[in-house]
């Protein structure tokens, strides 16, 4: 099929390159010019592990080009997806103006030839696939009034659940894809579309093997306004299993337990699975804070007063300081002291800054009169193109951040770190002080190598060594 994505940012890039992948000839737009030029080129605006080699496979598959003009891949197209982003506004309430925008734009392309689908990729509240429906017709009759009822399309819902760091495996290998759809032909394209996918028959790339288990996948097919609810309502529950995991987690702190192991032994029911329950400083991203702001804001449009939603921002937020008490427990006086932290972006394998929680940390110790090192593998860069005044010192590597320091914290769990030499960090620092907070070392480890360890719900006397492989891979600990 031939498929216009709009939006080349962490999405609209994957989605793009994977469809390509499958065999669709992809054409990706956007406003940017300088990210347009940089696909065209062979580089990735952004850091995704494996999409510089998906989109030079996809090249030679279905084809995929990258242009700024959505005006001739429209019409040619016949499913249109919007990716573009959806940010929060103060109020908590999305900002629906690029997804105007291009809803506008796609009226603005299209023509009589043939019936097209557009696609909503973006997040977006309930009510938006009318929403587009609407300013797709209103573009159309802007552009083109005499030929306006011989325009057909049809509108879908396709949340994405992608994650950052493994968006390509999670692309091609996903757990269900959601469609919400009004009409059967709408259904029928979105289905026609997703059939390699679905049916698992694509050959997998080799930087991205196929999961053994791997079977079909499910297409969940559902009204419109349902499958906007669904995607909201994933986030909700993902990050509120997160909180859930922080507030228990600081619990376990006063009572002398570890959180590690209330979470394998909860994580084991199958009513409530293992994933999303390790315990930390607090999520972040682009995604979490902004959805469960807007599901609230709708919430509150329609008179529901959703207590959990209120309750789940407030702790993410509370857990964020839960670093800057540790550190004034270990080092009293936080004025003048210098704290390294190793991580930047909001997770691992990604350069993503967007609502990342060593923003606000960084912010509070400056704020305190801290002076801040850093190191992160990939997201110095964007740290420092998009925050430029956070007084930050990055250094090369995480044994230059910790010459000197009074304290290290460990905001990102990259995988890299966990093989660091502690005992070389410690010996570089003016007080060995470490602030696990991802639960990332071995407490008995970081005793040992000679640092004053604190994690984030771990007990200060624990010793049986399983707390620590319990986090990593909660079946290693079951005997
Ligand atoms: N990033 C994620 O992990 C993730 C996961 C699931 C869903 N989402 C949702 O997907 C959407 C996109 O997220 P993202 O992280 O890819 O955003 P992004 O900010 O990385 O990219 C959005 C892109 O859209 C472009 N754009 C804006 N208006 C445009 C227009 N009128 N025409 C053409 N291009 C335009 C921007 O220039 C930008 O490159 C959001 O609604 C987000 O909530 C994101």
């Amino acid at each position: 099929m031939r498929v216009t994505v709009i939006g080349t940012g962490y999405v609209g890039t994957v989605t793009g390159a994977c469809l390509a992948y499958l065999g669709h000839r992809v054409t990706c737009v956007d406003t940017d010019r300088t990210k347009i030029e940089k696909l065209r080129m062979g580089e990735m605006p952004i850091y995704e592990p494996g999409l510089k080699e998906l989109i030079e496979v996809a090249r030679e598959r279905g084809g995929i080009d990258f242009e700024t003009d959505v005006r001739p891949a429209v019409a040619q197209s016949d499913v249109i997806f919007i990716a573009v982003g959806t940010p929060p506004l103060p109020s908590g309430e999305s900002n629906l103006a690029y997804l105007e925008a291009a809803a506008r734009s796609i009226g603005g392309a299209m023509d009589g030839s043939k019936f097209r689908v557009v696609v909503n990729k973006s997040t977006v509240p309930v009510g938006c696939g009318n929403l587009v429906e609407t300013l797709v017709r209103e573009g159309v009759l802007e552009s083109r009034p005499a030929i306006a009822q011989d325009v057909h399309f049809g509108v879908a819902s396709n949340p994405e659940f992608l994650r950052e760091g493994s968006a390509i495996h999670d692309s091609l290998y996903p757990d269900r894809i959601v469609v919400g759809a009004e009409d059967s032909r709408t259904t029928n394209m979105m289905r026609e579309l997703y059939e390699p996918l679905i049916e698992q028959t694509f050959v997998d790339p080799s930087f991205a093997p196929r999961p053994r288990d791997m079977d079909k996948v499910a297409m969940v097919m559902t009204t419109l306004t349902s499958a906007e609810m669904i995607k909201y309502s994933a986030n909700a529950f993902l990050a509120l299993k997160i909180g859930f995991s922080n507030e228990i987690a600081n619990i376990c702190e006063r009572v002398g337990a570890e959180v590690t192991e209330v979470m394998t032994g909860i994580g084991l029911d199958s009513r409530i699975g293992t994933a999303f329950l390790h315990a930390g400083l607090g999520w972040g991203g682009s995604c979490f804070g902004k959805d469960v702001s807007s599901l609230l804001h709708t919430a509150s449009e329609y008179g529901v007063n959703a207590r959990i939603l209120e309750a789940s921002l407030a702790v993410n937020r509370m857990q964020r300081n839960v670093v800057i008490q540790k550190l004034q427990e270990k080092l009293y006086i936080l004025k003048g002291r210098t704290i390294a932290l190793l991580g930047l972006a909001f997770k691992p394998n990604t350069d993503d800054l967007r609502d990342a929680p060593s923003l606000q940390i960084a912010e509070k110790l400056l704020q305190m009169g801290a002076r801040l090192r850093a190191y992160d593998p990939i997201a110095m860069d964007a740290c420092r193109e998009q925050h430029p005044n956070l007084r930050i010192c990055y250094c090369n590597d995480a044994l230059s951040a910790a010459e000197h320091a009074d304290a290290l914290v460990l905001v990102t769990e990259w995988p890299e770190f966990a093989d660091l030499n502690l005992a070389n960090l410690a010996s570089r620092m003016n007080n060995a002080v470490l602030i696990d907070g991802r639960n990332l070392f071995s407490p008995e480890k970081a005793r040992a190598a000679g640092f004053e360890y604190a994690g984030v719900g771990r007990a200060n006397h624990r010793s049986n060594g399983h707390a620590h492989a319990a986090a990593q891979d909660a079946k290693s600990t079951v005997v």
